[in-house]
């Protein structure tokens, strides 16, 4: 039998770039669909004739009837949010059971995590990050500090008790000191986690088997990414990133699939750029018509609620993002967000110290030196929803995603217009090169 092939779709900038509408409209070819990274710190949306979807721990793939969902042991798992979730689907008539499985080696966030992060971002003198307040960043320090609580072990109450009695006395122990925190009830916490571990038990395997077998199967599967490059814990903006590795190497490590059975990647980018939370943006808007972008693309967080910032589409940072992802192929989001403009400005180069340079500081602090080098294209002003081929496009809307293409070297393979799974279209390039990866035309087809 032939081998399943597999893509990895990767936020290019911030997160936020629509991932999960674009695994939303793919899934309808590939029959399984992976998280490998992050955990509910992702909120990923997904509508469907208008009825509007958040996901934030469990893939995209799960709105299919027929694909497997697969949770893998890159993500940081929060059981009670894990369960919600699940609850909210099922509520909403969505099948959960049977196809969606959770990897037994994957980590756990307790509730000391989400402690410490609060304490820790709030403390005096530390560098606030802004980040989501849900234990992902202390749950993978334990997990590279080798003293992390993963899926398989919460089924041995002994040892979960132990953990939990052992964690909760040092967590309480540093808190306290250094943050002068109200200390959590160990034996609270394991009742909690214990009642947990006989709800998820259905839901665990060993998923990096099942994810080889189904390709072994002939089985293809999409990687869906969570976060974004520039929020990778090494190739991000440092310290303002979250702490997994959210980059297309990842898809690798945190599922247990080999990178030789990767077959492409596929970078996701908004039309303009955003990012919610702190840190290094050069692109930034600081005047009104951020303002207005933010208005225009219902710019804030899908999880927080918080207003995303907004900026200008950063090509130097997209071929950053370009070259550490291996990216074959673009996905342009949110075109229709800059349908009413005049101009639109585009940043082509940075400079620091006066000079242009590829190159991306690798220092916070290094990003205040650099003076975007902007490149005004003509907007299209009118308007693109309804548009279903990118040749349909106005001109200066092809315009816009040609320029795209020659200054990043990957080619343009979906446009979405709109946060229907209907609003998107493909080239052709990209539509062929679907097929011969699935076996099948992908249709954008209406139902599930
Ligand atoms: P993700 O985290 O990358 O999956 O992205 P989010 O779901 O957090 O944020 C993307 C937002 O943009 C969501 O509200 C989507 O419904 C919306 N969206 C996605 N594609 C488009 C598009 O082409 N146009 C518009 N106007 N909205 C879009
Ligand atoms: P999706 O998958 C946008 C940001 C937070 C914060 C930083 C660290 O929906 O694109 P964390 O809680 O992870 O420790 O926060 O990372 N962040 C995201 N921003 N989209 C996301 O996910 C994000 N996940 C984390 O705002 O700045
Ligand atoms: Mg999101």
């Amino acid at each position: 039998m032939k081998k399943g092939k597999a893509a990895v779709i990767i936020g290019a900038q911030w997160g936020d770039e629509g991932k999960g509408k674009i695994v939303d409209v793919l899934s309808e070819n590939f029959p399984v669909v992976a998280r490998y990274a992050g955990g509910h710190n992702a909120g990923h949306t997904v509508i469907i004739h208008g009825k509007k979807f958040i996901l934030q721990l469990v893939p995209c793939g799960v709105l299919r009837t027929g694909c497997i969902s697969v949770i893998g042991n890159g993500v940081v798992l929060d059981p009670m949010a894990f369960l919600k979730e699940v609850g909210t689907l099922r509520d909403a008539g969505v099948q959960v059971d049977g196809n969606l499985f959770v990897s037994n080696r994957a980590h756990v966030i307790l509730p000391y995590h989400r402690m410490i992060e609060l304490a820790s971002e709030n403390a005096p003198g530390r560098v606030k990050i802004g980040t989501t307040s849900r234990g992902i960043g202390p749950a993978y320090e334990d997990k590279m500090g080798r003293r992390g609580l993963r899926v398989a072990d919460m089924f041995d109450l002994q040892l979960l008790r132990k953990h939990i009695e052992n964690a909760c006395h040092e967590k309480n122990m540093i808190a306290h000191a250094l943050f002068n925190t109200e200390p959590l009830d160990a034996a609270k916490i394991y009742d909690e986690y214990a009642a947990a571990s006989a709800k998820i038990a259905p839901f665990v395997r060993d998923t990096a088997v099942l994810l080889n077998k189904s390709l072994a199967e002939g089985k293809s599967i999409i990687f869906e990414g969570a976060q974004g490059t520039m929020l990778d814990i090494d190739h991000g903006t440092y310290p303002f990133v979250t702490s997994s590795s959210a980059t297309s190497g990842g898809a690798a490590i945190g599922t247990g699939v080999a990178p030789t059975s990767i077959n492409t990647v596929i970078g996701v980018t908004k039309a303009y750029c955003t990012r919610v939370g702190e840190g290094p943006f050069p692109s930034e808007i600081m005047d009104a018509t951020g303002e207005r972008l933010r208005a225009l693309g219902n710019e804030y967080g899908a999880v927080t609620g918080r207003p995303r910032r907004c900026g200008w589409l950063d090509l130097p940072l997209l071929r950053y993002s370009s070259m550490i992802n291996g990216f074959s192929w673009w996905v342009v989001t949110k075109m229709d967000v800059l349908d009413e403009l005049e101009e639109i400005p585009v940043c082509v180069g940075y400079k620091i110290d006066g000079k242009l340079t590829d190159e991306l500081p690798a220092q916070g602090c290094g990003y205040n030196k650099i003076e975007c080098v902007y490149h005004k294209m003509p907007g299209w002003r009118t308007s693109t929803q309804g548009i279903t081929e990118v040749a349909k496009l106005p001109k200066a809307a092809r315009e816009y995603l040609d320029f795209l293409e020659k200054e990043t070297g990957a080619r343009i393979g979906m446009v979405s217009t709109g946060p229907d799974r209907q609003q998107t279209m493909l080239t052709d390039g990209f539509a062929a090169e679907m097929e011969a990866l699935t076996g099948h035309k992908t249709k954008i087809q209406a139902g599930a």
